[in-house]
Parts: structure tokens; sequence; C-alpha cells
């Protein structure tokens, strides 16, 4: 039986995969989700599971580190999965000492605290049997690669070359929990996931700001020239893909994960649109990002052949039924786009 610790649960990633754990996986005895509650976490994401009894609910922020070290000394965790982070490129490059603190300092806190709880000595390293089940999971991102220009996939040995300061921020995490395998012999897993789509996702990334605009009839902003490629996953695969790498991922090893879907950002947009049957005069080219990485794209080799994983969505499914789904839950988007975000939203988008 397994007693879980999740980290930003209350967000996108992360509610979708508590929801997932507690209804897909029986090993499970309690599931505790440690969340600060920003403007990204929404406990209205997880009105599913809050009487379930498995689940329990902390509101606090991982660089806490009595509240951490406290943590594991009452619910005695044997697995950590930490998703919680800074995670908006635009809003790294406004405020990059928020990124830095809370997706560093943070998953330096966590590690520690599980290194402290798990008795995880340098003088154990390699000899250490692990027959104990206990790993500490890190979601990671795509974006640590840098960019790719028009040919070339990321695998696991592509050497880091974050361009932003958020994917500076996963780069630096990433390190530091490689170091601790290393130094300490760890039990760690990291995973490295292309962009995601579905339920619950902030309106502030790609897919469902221009779905919450297009069914608003208002512009819909597209960097540069739209040209920049992605490659999209189903939030549902990505979570079956880090249940997987929990179950039977190598110790010590990283995995990349993606569903070979590349497309290109104005392709998405058009399709949103014809989805909607709005307008495609909706759509207005504005200033790129800074540093826009032009193209990513993973190698998923590693994890469908050692561990047996495949996305099971296509595109094209998955994002009708992600329309469908912000079109249901109106109520949802409504309450979460006023106040900070109308600021956030004026202030990123002021010329249109
Ligand atoms: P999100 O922004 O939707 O959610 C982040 C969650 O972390 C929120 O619930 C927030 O309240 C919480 N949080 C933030 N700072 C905290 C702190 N100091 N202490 C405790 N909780 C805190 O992010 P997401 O899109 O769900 O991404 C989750 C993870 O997956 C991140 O680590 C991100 O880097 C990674 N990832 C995301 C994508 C993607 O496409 N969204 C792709 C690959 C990897
Ligand atoms: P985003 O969803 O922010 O994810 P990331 O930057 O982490 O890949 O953006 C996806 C792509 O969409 C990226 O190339 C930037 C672009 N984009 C726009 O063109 N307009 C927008 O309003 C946003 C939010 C993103």
């Amino acid at each position: 039986m397994k007693r879980v610790l999740v980290t930003g649960g209350a967000g996108f990633i992360g509610s979708n995969f508590v929801q997932y754990m507690l209804s897909n996986k029986e090993n499970i005895e309690l599931l505790v989700n440690l969340d600060a509650l920003t403007y990204a976490g929404n406990l209205e994401n997880l009105t599913a599971v809050q009487n379930d009894k498995r689940y329990k609910f902390v509101k606090s922020d991982i660089r806490k580190k009595e509240i951490v070290e406290k943590l594991f000394c009452e619910y005695d965790f044997d697995t950590v999965v930490h998703f919680a982070a800074e995670s908006h490129v635009d809003r790294s490059i406004e405020e990059p000492e928020l990124f830095l603190t809370t997706n560093i300092v943070g998953t330096q806190t966590l590690l520690d605290a599980a290194k402290r709880h798990w008795k995880i000595h340098p003088n154990d390293k390699y000899s250490r049997d692990y027959r104990d089940g206990v790993k500490y999971l890190q979601v990671s991102t795509d974006e640590v690669y840098g960019a790719l220009g028009e040919t070339g996939m990321f695998t696991e040995t592509t050497p880091l070359s974050p361009n932003s300061p958020y994917s500076a921020s996963k780069a630096s995490a990433d390190l530091i929990v490689r170091a601790y395998h290393e130094t300490y012999g760890m039990p760690v897993n990291i995973t490295r996931c292309s962009n995601n789509y579905g339920p619950y996702q902030f309106p502030e990334k790609l897919i469902p700001l221009m779905i919450h605009n297009a069914i608003n009839d208002k512009a819909l902003p597209v960097y540069g020239d739209g040209m920049q490629i992605r490659d999209w996953l189903h939030v549902s695969d990505h979570c079956y893909a880090i249940a997987k790498v929990l179950e039977e991922g190598k110790i010590g090893e990283v995995y990349n994960i993606g569903g070979n879907n590349e497309k290109a950002n104005i392709e998405i947009v058009r399709l949103i649109l014809a989805e909607l049957g709005k307008p495609e005069s909706l759509i207005t080219y504005v200033k790129d990002r800074p540093g826009h990485d032009r193209r990513y794209a993973i190698d998923n080799k590693k994890i469908t052949t050692e561990l047996g994983w495949a996305p099971i969505y296509t595109f094209e499914q998955g994002v009708k039924e992600t329309i469908k789904w912000y079109l249901e839950n109106m109520e949802w988007v409504k309450r979460i786009t006023t106040g900070d975000y109308m600021n956030y939203y004026k202030s990123m988008y002021e010329n249109i």
C-alpha cells in the first residue's frame, strides 16, 4: 500500500493526476495534496475526490521547510510526486525571482525532507536496497532542452539548454534532483513532458486562452508569425505516463513523455475557431514573446519501448473533448477569470 505526497495537486496537471490515481490505483492508502493555492491552484478542480477517505488536502508552501518535514513525520510518505511550480513562461519573464525560489528552492526543500525521512545517506550509495519502494518523482518539462530547429527531436540525452526563466528554473531543479541521486543515492525519476492540454487548464496557456476568447468573441492573440511548434499531449495521457514511471521506471532514470503530435500554434488556433464556428477574423497577430522557443518535439522511444506506455488520445479527439469541457464548465472559467486574471490579461495583452 502506498502513502503518496502530491505537491501542486490543485493545479491543472496535479488535479488531473490526483483524480487519476484515486480512481485507478487500488494500492493507495493515503494521498496528501500539498498546495499553496496560488492563482493557478483551485480546490474546485478536486470536488470529485474531496470526500474520498484516502485523500487529504494541506494548504502550504513547499518552501516552508518545517511544515514539509512535519508532514513527512505525520504521514510517513513512501512516494513523492512533485508538480508544484510556477509554470507560465510569460509570467516568468515578468517575475523571474518567484520562479527561482518556488521551482528550485521548493524542490530542494522536498528532497531534503524525503532524504531525512527515508534515512538516505551517502554511504548507502549504490548499495542501498530499494525494496522498501520509496521514490521521488520530479515532474519536469521538455522546455529544459531549449529550442529545436526544423529537424530533430529531444531525447533524454539532449543537453539541457533552457531559454526562459521558467525553463531555466525547471532545468536547475532537474540538476538538483540528479545530484541528490548521484551524491546520496536518492531513488528518483525525472519525467520531461511536452505541452499538455485538457480540462482544468488555467486560461493563460495557449489552448484554454484561445477557447475562452473564441467563446466570448474576443481577439485571439497569436505571438509573432504563429509558426512556433509544440508537441501536444492530452493531460490524462501524461498522468498515465507518470503512473507508469512511478511503478516501473528504473531508479535514477529520466523519461521523456510526448505523443508525436507536433502542431504550429496557428493550426491550433484555426482548429479551435472552426470547432466553435467562429470567424478567423478574430485572429490577431501580436508582438512575439522574447526568447520564444521555435520548436519542441519529443522522442518518446524510451518510455514506449522500455515501459510500454503509449498515448490513448488523438489530438483531434482530445481538442474536441476539451472544447466541450470548457463549454460545459463556463462557471468554473468565469470564477477564475475575474480580479487578478483581468489585471494579468490587461498587462499582457493591453494593445489588443
Ligand atoms: P499549474 O500552474 O496549473 O499548477 C501549479 C500548482 O502548483 C498550483 O496548484 C499552485 O497553487 C501550486 N504551487 C505553486 N507554487 C507553490 C508553492 N510554492 N507551494 C505549493 N504549491 C505551489 O501547473 P501545471 O500546468 O499543472 O504544471 C504542473 C507541473 O508540470 C509543473 O511542474 C510544470 O513545470 C510541469 N509541466 C507542465 C506542462 C504543461 O504543459 N502544463 C508540461 C510539462 C511539464
Ligand atoms: P504556452 O501555452 O504558454 O506554453 P509554452 O510557452 O510553455 O510552450 O504557449 C504555447 C505556444 O503558444 C507558445 O509558442 C506561445 C504561444 N502563445 C501565443 O501565441 N499566444 C498566447 O496568447 C499564448 C498564451 C501563447
